[in-house]
């Protein structure tokens, strides 16, 4: 009890005598500038807000009665100014060392990794494919247009030469809708659209979707793309086709393609063609995508004068070749895919290996 009231006397006397509210201002700004992690901010506070700290005692134990009213006035005034600040500056250091602890102890975060980026993602090896194509003819002046999936019977066959009763519809069964409309069964199906809309000449490709009814193995598919080509001008002939055709595998391949021409039948071409590629794969041996070393590429011909008629050309005056490249074949070929149900199965695997560009 006597050490407690010597204590508390010696304290009276120091407070008041010993510490001026500016010397506790100074000294607890300087321990708060120390103090850097929370649990020091919290003694700075217990040193000078506690129970017993130095700016509660220096309020409890001033002995007011012993001042005028002016002095009164200043210590209120200027004790109520340090208490103000002293919770401020203690509320600030506080949260300071809170983050700044949090941002210290962060154990995942190592600023020196390199960052996990996002991928671009890949396009799809056939959609590479056609925007080659697209660039390698649009160098030799040939517009890039595209017709729709959903077609009428008049275009996809009647047009091109093929009636109702025309044994080549059996080769190109389709989805037909309840409309009377179909899905298309060849990029063919725009020949006579793009004569009507344009006229002679011309230089045009359309790359597409196609649907046909197939029975499915790693050479066939129900949905599959094509390309196809054609030119009306004056004084076309089978020279130009072929040289056409060379320059464009010459192209895609960045060699020479070894390929060979058959006659083939297609009503709407007269002469008709089929244009065979060595197999890239097997290099011409046989494999189970060539079977005997050759593929099946790029059907051709002279835009039979039917077909130019229906599309309202002058024959006197105009013919022309046409072509129909299988795009997804090219495809097969290109990235040594060996089996066509790849392209549409949406395999991820499948797909990441490509490259974003071309
Ligand atoms: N449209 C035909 C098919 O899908 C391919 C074809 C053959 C297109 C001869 C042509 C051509 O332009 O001249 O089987």
């Amino acid at each position: 009890m006597y050490y407690y009231k010597i204590r508390h006397y010696l304290m009276k006397i120091l407070l008041r005598e010993v510490f001026s509210v500016d010397e506790i201002r100074k000294q607890f700004l300087a321990d708060l500038a120390a103090a850097k992690s929370p649990q020091e901010v919290e003694e700075v506070r217990i040193k000078y807000l506690g129970r017993k700290g130095l700016i509660t005692l220096l309020a409890k134990n001033t002995d007011f009665s012993q001042l005028s009213p002016d002095q009164k006035r200043d210590f209120g005034k200027q004790l109520n100014e340090l208490k103000g600040l002293a919770t401020e500056k203690l509320a600030e250091a506080a949260s300071a060392a809170k983050s700044g602890q949090t941002a210290k102890k962060g154990p995942d975060l190592d600023l020196t990794l390199p960052g996990t980026g996002h991928s671009l993602g890949s396009l799809h090896p056939i959609t590479l494919v056609q925007m080659e194509l697209e660039d390698i003819f649009e160098g030799m002046g040939f517009m890039v247009l595209v017709g729709p999936d959903v077609e009428t019977e008049h275009y996809n066959f009647d047009a091109l030469n093929i009636p109702g009763d025309h044994p080549a519809r059996d080769m190109q069964d389709t989805f037909w809708l309840t409309n009377g409309m179909l899905m298309k069964t060849h990029t063919s199906a725009n020949q006579v659209r793009t004569l009507e809309k344009f006229g002679a000449p011309l230089r045009a490709i359309f790359p597409g979707r196609c649907f046909r009814y197939e029975a499915m193995d790693p050479s066939h598919e129900t949905t599959f793309y094509q390309c196809e080509g054609l030119v009306v001008d004056r004084d076309i002939s089978v020279a130009n086709l072929i040289a056409t055709m060379k320059a464009l595998l010459g192209e895609i391949f960045h060699r020479d393609a070894t390929v060979r021409l058959r006659p083939g039948f297609f009503p709407f071409v007269e002469p008709g063609f089929e244009l065979d590629l060595q197999c890239l794969l097997c290099g011409g041996k046989g494999c189970s995508t060539c079977g005997d070393g050759w593929i099946e590429l790029i059907p051709c011909g002279l835009v039979h004068p039917r077909v130019l008629e229906f599309g309202g050309i002058d024959t006197s005056k105009y013919s022309g070749f046409a072509f129909g490249l299988g795009l997804t074949r090219l495809a097969m070929m290109k990235y040594g895919v060996q089996d066509i149900r790849r392209f549409n199965s949406g395999d991820i695997r499948f797909c990441s290996q490509f490259p974003a560009a071309v």
